[in-house]
C-alpha cells in the first residue's frame, strides 16, 4: 500500500496498489509495484509491503540438535552475497545504502539481535532495533535462539548460547579493544558505536561475517588460546573497507575483501610485529597457490560471475597483493597509511568502483600519476583487474622468515626418503605458534604423498597436530591425510565434517576426498549423506557439484 505523506491528510491504511512478481536474475524474483501517477523527482513515497519469509537461503532455521545446546531451536540469517531478498524485499545490491529499524517479537525464552546501532527490549519478548547508520541490504542480519552475553571491553561484548559463554568470554575478553583503537588510529573514526561479537552454531558457513555492531564468528574460533583472533581483526577491519566504503557491484568485491586484508594485515603489524604477520600472510598466499593450482589459470580481479560465487581466495589475496602493490607505488608506509584514512574519508558510506578507487589514488598521488604508474608494462592497473594469473607483485614476506625457515625445513626432513629422526628430534616445536604449524603443514601438504610411512611416523611424533582441536590445524592435517592415503586417520576427516560446517574448512576436504581414491570417494559419499541436513543450502549445493550429484548448476 501507498502510505499518505507523514502529517498529511489521507486514508491511514493506504492506498492498495497492483503488485507482480517478475523473474529476475538467477535467484530470487523482482516485486513490480505500480504506482498511482509518476512521481516527481525528489518525491518522498512511504510504501507499505506485508509479506511472509519461510525457507531461504537467507534464513536458516536451526533444529536444538544443529546448536551447541542442543536444546532450543535457532534461527539465523546470513545476506551476503544476495541471500537477503529472501529475509525482506528490498533492493538488494550493494550499491543502494539505507538505514533500517525493525521489531521483532520472539517467544520466551529467546532473544534477539541484530546488526544495529541501538536495541531495546520491550514487554512481550520484543526487541527494537535501530540501525542509524546507512548500510547496504546484504548488512543486515537477524539472530533469534537461546543466547546470553558477556562484556570483553568498553565497547565489546560476547554473545553465544549459554553452554559456550564462558569460553566465549575467556578468548577474547580484553582484547578486542586494542584492535578498534589501532585500527582508529590508522584508518579514522569507528562510526558503528559498539563492536560486538557473536558465536554462532557450528553449522555456519563462514569464519566470519562483518554485520555492523555485531560480527558473527564459528565458534571454531574458540581454540582456547587466541590463536585464531585474526578472523576478528579481519571482521573489525571491514568496519571502514566493505561497511563504509563498499563494493558497488559484487564483481568488484575484491574492493571490500583485498583492502581488509591488507588494513588487518596493517593492524596485525602494529599489535603482534611484522614477522608474525608475514607469517599469518604466507599462509594466504599458500591458499592461492593451493587455489590457483586446482582451478587452472585462476581469476582476474574483477569477477563477472553468480555473487556467491565470489567467495574464494582469489578478491582476498590477489587484492591484498595489488593493495599492497600500490603501497609499494607510495614507497613510504606512513603516506600510504595516510591515504587510505583519506579514502574511507572521502567514500565513506558510499558505494563505488574499482574507478573510484584508482583514480582517487592517482589524484592524491598526482607525482605517481605523472609518472603513469597506472600503465607500468606487466603491472598495468587494468592487468591486474581483468587479467588471470598469479599477481604480478608480491609483497616482501621475508621480515616472516624467522618463523617459516625451521618450519620449512623441518618439512623437507619429513619428505625424505629414508628419515633423518635424528635431525628431527633436534627440532622442538612444543613452542611453535598455530600459524607456524599450520605453515609447516602446507609445506608438508605440498610435498605430499610423503615416502610410505613417513605421515604415519609424523603422527606418532607429534599428537599436537594430529590430535589437535584446533580447526585450522585440524583441516590441514585432514588434507595430509587424505592425500597420503593414510587410512588409519579417515575418521578425523569424518569426526571434523561432522563437528562444523564452514565452507573454507568443508569444500577443501570434499574436493581431496573425490579426487582419491575408492576408499575416498566412499568416505565422501557416506559423510555427505550423515551430514548434509546440517550444513547450510549454498555449502550443500557446492558439495553435491564436487560430488556430481545434480544440485547447484
Ligand atoms: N564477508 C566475508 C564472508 C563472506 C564472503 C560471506 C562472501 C558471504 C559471501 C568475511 O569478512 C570473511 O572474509 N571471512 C573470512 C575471514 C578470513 C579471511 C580471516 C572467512 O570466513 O574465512
Ligand atoms: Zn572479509
Amino acid at each position: 500500500a501507498l502510505l499518505p505523506p507523514p502529517g498529511g491528510p489521507g486514508d491511514a491504511a493506504g492506498q492498495a496498489l497492483p503488485v507482480e512478481s517478475r523473474p529476475f536474475a538467477s535467484y530470487g524474483s523482482a516485486l513490480h509495484i505500480t504506482l498511482p501517477q509518476a512521481p516527481r523527482a525528489g518525491q518522498l513515497l512511504t510504501l507499505l509491503i506485508d509479506y511472509e519469509a519461510g525457507d531461504g537461503p537467507g534464513v536458516c532455521w536451526l533444529s536444538p540438535e544443529q546448536t551447541a545446546g542442543k536444546q532450543k531451536p535457532y534461527m539465523y540469517t546470513q545476506g551476503q552475497a544476495v541471500l537477503n531478498r529472501s529475509f525482506f524485499p528490498c533492493f538488494d545490491t550493494p550499491s543502494v545504502k539505507f538505514t533500517y529499524s525493525a521489531t521483532v517479537k520472539v517467544p520466551e525464552g529467546f532473544t534477539a539481535v541484530m546488526s544495529a546501532t541501538s536495541w531495546e527490549k520491550e514487554k512481550d519478548n520484543t526487541f527494537v532495533f535501530k540501525m542509524s547508520q546507512p548500510i547496504p541490504s546484504y548488512l543486515i542480519a537477524l539472530v533469534v535462539g537461546d543466547i546470553v552475553s558477556a562484556d570483553v571491553g568498553p565497547r565489546s561484548r560476547v554473545w553465544a548460547e549459554p553452554c559456550l559463554i564462558e569460553a566465549a568470554k575467556k578468548e577474547y575478553d580484553g582484547v578486542i579493544e586494542e584492535f578498534l583503537v589501532v585500527g582508529e588510529k590508522l584508518f579514522g573514526p569507528y562510526v558503528w558505536g559498539r563492536y560486538d561479537i557473536l558465536f554462532m552454531p557450528p553449522s555456519f558457513p563462514f569464519g566470519g561475517m562483518e554485520n555492523p555492531c555485531l560480527t558473527f564468528v564459528t565458534p571454531c574460533l574458540l581454540a582456547g588460546d587466541r590463536s585464531l583472533v585474526d578472523v576478528i581483526i579481519h571482521e573489525i577491519s571491514h568496519s571502514w573497507f566493505g561497511n563504509l566504503v563498499t563494493n558497488a557491484t559484487w564483481g568488484e568485491f575484491w574492493l571490500n575483501e583485498g583492502f581488509t586484508m591488507y588494513a588487518q594485515r596493517r593492524i596485525s603489524t602494529e599489535v603482534y610485529g611484522l614477522p608474525y604477520t608475514c607469517l599469518e600472510a604466507a599462509t594466504g598466499r599458500a591458499l592461492l597457490r593451493q587455489h590457483m593450482d586446482a582451478t587452472g589459470e585462476g581469476f582476474c580481479l574483477f569477477l563477472g560471475v553468480n555473487p556467491d560465487d565470489t567467495y574464494n581466495e582469489t578478491p582476498y589475496e590477489k587484492g591484498y597483493c595489488f593493495v599492497s602493490y600500490l603501497a609499494h607505488l607510495v614507497g613510504n608506509q606512513s603516506k600510504f597509511d595516510a591515504f587510505l584514512q583519506a579514502y574511507v574519508n572521502k567514500f565513506k558510506f558510499q558505494s563505488i568502483t574499482a574507478d573510484d578507487t584508482l583514480g582517487f589514488f592517482l589524484e592524491y598521488f598526482p607525482e605517481l600519476k605523472a609518472k603513469g604508474v597506472d600503465s607500468i608494462p606487466g603491472f598495468e592497473f587494468d592487468r591486474w583487474l581483468n587479467t588471470p594469473g598469479w599477481p604480478p607483485y608480491l609483497p616482501d614476506l621475508s621480515p616472516g622468515q624467522q618463523l617459516m625457515r625451521p618450519a620449512e625445513e623441518l618439512a623437507e626432513l619429513w619428505a625424505a626418503d629414508g628419515l633423518n629422526m635424528e635431525a628431527i628430534e633436534a627440532v622442538d616445536i612444543t613452542g611453535w605458534r598455530t600459524y607456524q604449524l599450520v605453515y609447516f603443514l602446507d609445506q608438508v601438504l605440498q610435498k605430499s604423498p610423503l615416502p610410505e610411512g613417513n605421515v604415519k611416523r609424523l603422527s606418532k611424533m607429534y599428537p599436537k597436530i594430529s590430535k589437535a582441536q584446533n580447526a585450522e590445524l585440524r583441516l590441514r592435517w585432514c588434507q595430509i591425510v587424505l592425500k597420503n592415503n593414510l587410512e588409519a586417520e579417515y575418521s578425523k576427516v569424518k569426526d571434523f565434517l561432522h563437528s562444523q560446517g564452514k565452507q573454507k574448512y568443508t569444500l577443501p576436504l570434499y574436493r581431496a576426498m573425490w579426487g582419491g581414491s575408492e576408499a575416498t570417494r566412499a568416505l565422501a559419499m557416506e559423510t555427505f549423506s550423515a551430514t548434509a541436513p546440517q550444513l547450510h543450502v549454498n555449502v550443500q549445493n557446492y558439495v553435491k557439484k564436487i560430488l556430481g550429484l545434480q544440485g547447484a548448476e
